[in-house]
């Protein structure tokens, strides 16, 4: 009886993550290629994105409808060089990953969001908010300069990146990123295929 209690004390610690299907398309062509990108922007540019992915500054961005104004993170939150707060306080402080019922965790209208994960900046390379869609593409398909992940490690982190997650299903009155964690993967899969084609127009 109590082994089952702990038990089920874990599990609703846990996340529950939906499960997403990594198939790439056996064929693509490159039209094929250049529309799949142009969601996967329209997914990369979104606020739920991109407030996180801004480049060299180590301001987080608050931007999107439940915003009102774009503007620099409140409270003055700076990500430093650690991009984790650790030199003034930690993003986790606030976006704490402490909760055991993570399906309502968000509810909370301009509460922190919170994730299983500690909360952080993206890397420095990976640098959306406000670039253009070819300077994007660029990025993300340059091992270099994208965490030396090729086409399947790009879905698979994904997949597995609670953050990504948390995207698509905000709560708090947030709007979620556009299509769905499934699509983004189909898309990178088809822009994969295609040769991960980038067009400057
Ligand atoms: C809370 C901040 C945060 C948000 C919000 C966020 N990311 Fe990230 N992202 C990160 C961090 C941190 C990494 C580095 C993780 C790693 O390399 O394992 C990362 C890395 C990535 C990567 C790996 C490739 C690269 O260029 O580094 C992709 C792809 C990615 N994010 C996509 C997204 C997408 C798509 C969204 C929105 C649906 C999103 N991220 C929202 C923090 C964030
Ligand atoms: C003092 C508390 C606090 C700290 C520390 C903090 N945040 Fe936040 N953060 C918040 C609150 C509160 C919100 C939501 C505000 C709202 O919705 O009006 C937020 C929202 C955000 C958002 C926007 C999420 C969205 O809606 O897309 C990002 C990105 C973000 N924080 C990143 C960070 C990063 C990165 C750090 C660490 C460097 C950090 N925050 C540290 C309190 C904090």
């Amino acid at each position: 009886m109590k082994a089952k209690i702990i038990t089920a004390l874990l599990l609703s610690a846990t996340p529950a993550l939906a499960e997403v299907n990594i198939n790439p398309p056996a064929t693509a062509t490159e039209a094929e290629g250049l529309d799949a990108w142009s969601r996967i922007y329209e997914v990369a540019s979104h606020p739920r994105c991109a407030n996180c992915h801004i480049g060299q500054s180590d301001r987080p961005m608050w931007s999107g409808p439940t915003y009102g104004k774009t503007r620099p993170h409140g409270m003055n939150v700076r990500a430093g060089e650690s991009r984790i707060g650790a030199e003034t306080i930690t993003c986790q402080t606030c976006h704490s990953t402490k909760d055991k019922d993570w399906d309502n965790a968000n509810s909370t209208p301009h509460a922190a969001p919170r994730v299983a994960t500690a909360w952080q900046l993206a890397p420095v390379e990976a640098d959306w908010f406000g670039r253009s869609s070819f300077e994007i593409c660029k990025q993300l398909r340059d091992p270099e300069l994208n965490g030396d992940r090729d086409m399947m490690e790009l879905a698979e982190h994904l997949n597995h990146d609670v953050i990504l997650h948390w995207a698509w299903n905000p709560g708090g009155g947030r709007e979620a990123a556009p299509y769905s964690l499934q699509e983004h993967v189909n898309d990178i899969l088809i822009w994969g295929v295609a040769g991960m084609p980038c067009s400057e127009s």
